[in-house]
């Protein structure tokens, strides 16, 4: 537990931008803040970052929220363990009691998988150094492959004994349960039942992902053994596919080098570390996936990858090309001469040279092709022929038009083929793709659209599980969908106002003249009703409140924030003073430096004084904007944040309003309206539900015979039915008016 003062502190210091940065390369677009999403695989940037509202999210696949909500799903921790995770980060001191045995029960099983990981590291990292064999073998290994000190610190390098129950016997000791060991590949059962390590003699390589957390080790055998190397299986933590060596150590360095180098193995990283480029990973010896490329894209366009120079390395070098240039990456290739590894390069070579070579040798990668296909296939037209059509393909895969249209050139030349004709392949190639692309979107679309009709039409908000269990739904659409609580007529109608007082709540709404209220010159004091006091005076005059929990629930903390709300706004309008006058200054001093007429003067005064008051208006709607989603967006319940993040980005297209002469309004702008109605029509509904009721009450008057009830009955019927046509009427005028 974390005391309130301490959690609020993480929560206003925790930056979204600095906390998305450090997994995701961001750039500046107006005021928002855009970059490869992180929860899936793309090309092209849909993750935005408002820094003002303190949150984030994905247009594509919906994810996001706060800086707590980011690295709970980034990371895969809970709310608190997320809050201890920003603290960390924050250097905020937190103090915590010990868990209970029941929360310690409670932790989640993949939190135990990182922490027994961790461990396990760390005794390893130990064991090399503290032990004799570990000395004797491991870093006598180590040090006679030329790896520094500062390498084995860095990249955690451990040792395993070769006892064969060394991290099974220490793990029981240290207290944990040997289950979660098995489930992560660092202990194995024999047939006889018996606990044993599966890294036995080996030098151990962790695996950290971006966050520098570990999810797998790899062990390189020392006594020429059957395997070379022995890595963790997949886990709950570790998908192979997904991950790369040495992402963790290279981050920052591919971000400030702006490119990222890509090698085959451990050592090549830990080598070409050791000569200074720190802006390197490795695949681990297997094909490149598109999840591998997502993440470097996150932090650079540019990616150089790195061959051995014989036959084999070539042929790598060739493979998943198209793929890569299809990320709209700048790929690079650099083959070493025949024979080298990164490692065996660099220790070969000084950093210098190294460096030279790469800035020397470096080719762009569909150049590269064209000229290792022309070598290779000399003069069989038949191979000709397939040598030209593939590279065609690649260029085809590249999605920036002038990039295709200079590698036509390029290409063109280097094979010697007219420009016309690799134009025209290459466009009826990118054709075919285009179509395959947007076959592949549908059909992942479609479940997703099924998604969202249930949440924004039907679906209560629900318990957390019943919402994982929904989003999980986009990634696998033949899973059944979850259970859903029975449904209220009144959630949609209800959801339509809480989305207005959750959106604009502190915003400016009306204002009107109260008559019971005289000042001393005798004229009616104005009141002026933000959106959510305006809200509860006609929730209250009609004797309405919101049925679902929820929106109560989520309305009553709206309510509450309002003190909160003063104090934000004030420092933030203290800002926007400066700013303004700042602006002020500036315009001033530029019109006094024209040579302008004192009409011309006159009239570029009031243009800048326009322009300010403008600015103002749009500046102060923002900061009663931005309030609301700040605070409710690292609400503690998580119901709360999701219904915050859900009701904030629904439909966010569909909040402007398109008039028929073409132009467009904000939503924000027809609030009025809009708001308006959505109260109607809940009323509306209260009416219609309270008329059902009163009807069958009639039935059972008038099965009993009770005529005075039946006279009753009527009565307040017809006043009802009275008020609705009113009231459709009214609604009905609303929307004829939009
Ligand atoms: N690899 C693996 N399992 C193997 C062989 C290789 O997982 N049996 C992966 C490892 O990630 C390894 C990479 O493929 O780092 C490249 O293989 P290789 O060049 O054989 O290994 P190096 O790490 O370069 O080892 P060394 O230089 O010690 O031979
Ligand atoms: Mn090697």
């Amino acid at each position: 537990m974390i005391d309130p003062a301490t959690v609020q502190r993480i929560k206003d210091v925790a930056d979204i931008v600095e906390v998305v940065g450090d997994y995701v390369h961001l750039t500046r677009r107006g005021a928002n803040y855009m970059g490869l999403c992180p929860f899936h695989n793309e090309r092209t940037p849909s993750f935005s970052v408002n820094k003002q509202r303190n949150f984030c999210y994905c247009f594509s696949c919906k994810k996001g929220g706060s800086p707590v909500n980011f690295i709970m799903e980034k990371e895969g921790l809970n709310y608190h363990e997320a809050l201890l995770h920003l603290a960390k980060k924050y250097g905020i001191e937190v103090v915590e009691r010990e868990l209970s045995d029941e929360e310690r029960a409670r932790q989640s099983e993949r939190e135990s998988m990182f922490v027994a990981n961790e461990w396990a590291m760390q005794h390893m990292e130990k064991d090399l150094i503290d032990t004799e064999e570990g000395r004797d073998v491991g870093l006598t290994y180590l040090t006679q492959r030329g790896v520094t000190d500062a390498a084995i610190k860095a990249f955690h390098l451990g040792y395993a004994l070769d006892k064969g129950f060394a991290l099974v016997d220490a793990a029981r000791k240290a207290g944990f349960d040997i289950n979660v060991f098995k489930k992560l590949g660092l202990i194995g059962t024999s047939q006889q039942g018996r606990d044993y390590d599966r890294f036995r003699g080996r030098v151990i390589f962790p695996i950290l992902n971006t966050a520098g957390k570990v999810i797998a080790f790899g062990g390189r055998d020392l006594k020429g053994g059957l395997a070379k190397y022995i890595n963790s299986p997949e886990s709950e933590l570790y998908k192979k596919s997904n991950e790369l060596y040495g992402i963790h150590q290279a981050k920052s360095a591919i971000v400030s080098e702006r490119k990222c180098f890509l090698v085959e193995g451990y050592m090549d990283v830990i080598g070409m570390w050791q000569s200074g480029m720190k802006n390197v990973v490795a695949s681990s010896g297997t094909a490149l996936t598109d999840g591998q490329i997502a993440m470097i894209h996150r932090f650079t366009d540019n990616i150089t990858l790195i061959y051995d120079g014989d036959a084999a390395g070539i042929k790598a070098s060739l493979r998943g090309i198209d793929m890569l240039v299809s990320h709209n990456l700048k790929v690079k290739v650099l083959l070493l001469p025949d024979g080298d590894d990164p490692d065996s390069f660099a220790r070969k070579h000084t950093p210098e040279e190294f460096r030279k070579y790469v800035e020397e040798h470096e080719t762009d990668i569909i150049r590269f092709k064209a000229q290792v296909m022309l070598d290779t296939l000399k003069n069989d037209p038949q191979h000709r022929i397939d040598a030209i059509n593939s590279v065609v393909t690649s260029i085809a895969h590249i999605p920036d038009n002038v990039a295709r249209d200079v590698y036509v050139q390029e290409c063109s030349m280097i094979l010697n083929i007219p420009e016309e004709s690799i134009a025209k392949s290459v466009a009826q190639a990118r054709a075919h793709i285009v179509q395959k692309l947007k076959q592949e979107r549908l059909r992942k679309n479609q479940p997703e659209q099924v998604t969202n009709y249930t949440q924004n039409q039907q679906q209560p908000v629900q318990s957390a599980a019943a919402v994982a269990a929904a989003s999980s739904n986009i990634r696998t659409p033949e899973r059944q969908s979850p259970q859903r609580e029975p449904l209220s007529p009144m959630y949609p109608l209800e959801k339509a106002v809480i989305k207005y007082c959750v959106r604009y709540a502190f915003m400016k709404f009306c204002s009107y003249e109260d008559t019971s209220n005289i000042d001393d010159s005798g004229k009616p004091y104005i009141v002026t009703l933000d959106v959510l006091r305006f809200v509860e005076e006609e929730l209250r005059d009609s004797k309405m409140q919101f049925s679902v929990g929820l929106f109560m629930r989520m309305f009553n903390l709206l309510r509450e924030m309002r003190s909160g709300f003063e104090t934000y706004s004030q420092q933030r309008t203290l800002e926007l003073e400066e700013r303004l006058s700042a602006m002020r200054k500036e315009g001033y001093d530029k019109i006094s430096q024209q040579a302008l007429s004192i009409d011309e003067i006159r009239r570029e005064e009031q243009k800048l004084e326009k322009a300010i008051t403008a600015d103002k208006e749009a500046a102060i709607k923002d900061i009663c904007k931005d309030y609301p989603c700040r605070i409710l967006g690292s609400h503690e319940e998580e119901d709360i944040r999701r219904l915050a993040m859900e009701l904030m980005m629904e439909k966010h297209h569909l909040s402007n309003i398109y008039l028929k002469d073409g132009t467009t309004e904000l939503e924000e702008d027809r609030l009025s309206i809009l708001l308006v109605r959505a109260l109607d029509e809940w009323k509306n509904e209260l009416i219609n539900q309270h008329i059902n009721s009163l009807f069958d009450k009639f039935r059972e008057a008038s099965r009993t015979g009770d005529i005075e009830q039946q006279t009753k009955i009527q009565a307040e019927l017809n006043s009802l039915m009275n008020m609705r046509k009113e009231m459709s009427k009214y609604i009905g005028e609303r929307i004829v008016f939009k």
